[in-house]
């Protein structure tokens, strides 16, 4: 069972036993969010019918929970490896339709919609070619391979009216819903700077996966999984390890600062890209042949705050986001938000005044005490609070919400609008990061300028 994974009910009892306690220690657990409380079973007509392409690392897990969801079924699988087909058969059922040809899922009627876990350079089309098929679609993050696919993705989304959901979980998470709210009610004061960190210190959390051992041109079809990069000879590790190079992948920009940018849009409520971005990074640790960088740090200006993203994986630290205000520091991370707030005033008469003359210092003292020291016994006592919710990462919420919206034709938050602007944050970095200067997106010409 993954480490996160536990039951709606079991997670009330806790919180019924422990909220008075929980209350007077300043920490709250959170309701985890959807309560997936449709009739169970399902009626027939109610029931959502969804066919996956891309059945790899993330592909499998969206299955596994996208399934455990009341009314919602699998019809069909696509992928390109046939070592997928069976995973898929073994995760759904032994008779689960399977195929190498996505374009089988756009065509079968009975399928509403698709989830899509395929490696970056494939995003633009699956999605562009889903819509159009008239199917909703998941797909994961970053939306875009480069900035030209997310305009088309975009301008595909907008025509055709569909719904397109980006796979950046914690958007649907209790622990950003609750991060958002407190940001609205003004609990920050003014924000002046936000910063985000994840670091890494392995040779899996660096992406050198070990290939699956019967993979072959014969398994796969490795003429397709290219896509329209140049074909080279068939290769396993590229296949496995296909994030090390900007090829197909996007860097530990778009694999994990996607999901750092995209937490934070939906709990600032911004929606657009940064106005300039400035990177540095290399690849210090993990020369392997990958050609993106290992270490990335970017400061991003949003609005009129600096935003500074660092990713490392060189040396493990937690996944962390600090929202500084004038009024205090919201300290976001994978189950946990704690706001410490300040109250932005001296508690005691200023230090320089050490530099005057004793008997004038004795006076400004004196005085400033009468002005500032509090009634005995009303002392101010700013308290913190903690909340604690389910893993951010848990990606049945994110599911539930566009499994909601296809029933509903409800817009979901994380769309190909918002998806784009989280993914063109990424962009940015990578190419400053390659251009050695900083950068902007010019909306006019849709181009990234130095
Ligand atoms: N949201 C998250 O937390 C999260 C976590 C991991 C990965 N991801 C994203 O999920 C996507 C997939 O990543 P992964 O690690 O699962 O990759 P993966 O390489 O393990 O799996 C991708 C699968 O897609 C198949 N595929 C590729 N092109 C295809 C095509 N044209 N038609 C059908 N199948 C095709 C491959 O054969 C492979 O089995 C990436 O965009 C990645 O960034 C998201």
């Amino acid at each position: 069972m993954p480490r996160n994974r536990f039951s709606r009910r079991k997670f009330l009892g806790i919180s019924a036993g422990v909220t008075g306690a929980a209350l007077a220690a300043k920490t709250i657990l959170l309701d985890p969010g959807p309560a997936f409380a449709l009739p169970t079973p399902v009626s027939a007509s109610d029931r959502v019918r969804f066919g996956i392409i891309g059945i790899g690392m993330q592909g499998s897990s969206l299955l596994e929970n996208a399934i455990q969801l009341p009314g919602i079924e699998c019809v069909a699988a696509c992928d390109l490896y046939d070592g997928r087909h069976t995973l898929a058969k073994e995760i759904v059922n032994p008779d689960l339709p399977t195929t190498r040809r996505y374009q089988d899922l756009l065509n079968n009627k009975d399928i509403q919609c698709l989830i899509a876990a395929v490696p970056d350079h494939w995003h633009k089309q699956i999605v562009v070619d889903a819509v159009n098929a008239g199917k909703d679609i998941y797909c994961e993050k970053p939306m875009s391979h480069t900035p030209a696919d997310g305009v088309e993705m975009v301008a595909a989304a907008q025509k055709t009216g569909r719904i397109v959901q980006i796979g950046s979980q914690r958007v649907s998470s209790a622990i950003c819903a609750k991060a958002k709210e407190l940001v609205a009610q003004g609990v920050l004061g003014d924000v002046m700077l936000v910063e985000g960190s994840l670091g890494r210190n392995d040779p899996t959390g660096a992406w050198e996966y070990p290939p699956p051992p019967d993979l072959s041109p014969q398994t796969l079809d490795w003429e397709t999984w290219q896509g329209t990069v140049p074909k080279r000879a068939f290769d396993p590790y590229t296949f496995a390890r296909w994030r090390c190079w900007k090829e197909y992948g996007t860097g530990v920009a778009g694999d994990l600062l996607v999901h750092l940018v995209s937490g934070m849009q939906y709990i600032l409520g911004i929606n657009e890209a940064p106005k300039q971005v400035m990177s540095m990074g290399g690849i210090l640790r993990w020369k392997d042949g990958r050609n993106m960088p290992d270490v990335h740090a970017t400061l991003f200006e949003y609005g009129q705050v600096p935003v500074y993203m660092r990713l490392n994986l060189g040396t493990e630290t937690p996944e962390i986001y600090r929202f500084m205000g004038s009024k205090g520091i919201l300290e976001v991370t994978e189950k946990t938000l704690t706001f410490t707030p300040q109250r932005g005033v001296d508690d005691s008469p200023s230090y320089y005044a050490n530099s005057f003359p004793r008997a004038m210092y004795r006076e400004y003292a004196q005085k400033w005490h009468m002005e500032h020291d509090p009634v005995p016994g009303q002392e101010p006592t700013p308290k913190g609070i903690t909340y604690v919710g389910i893993s951010w990462d848990d990606v049945k919420p994110h599911l539930w919400n566009f499994f909601q919206a296809v029933r509903t034709r409800k817009p979901v938050v994380e769309d190909a609008v918002f998806g784009h602007h989280a993914a063109l944050a990424c962009h940015l970095a990578n190419e400053s990061y390659f251009r050695k200067s900083a950068v902007y997106w010019d909306e006019g010409t849709k181009t990234i300028k130095s």
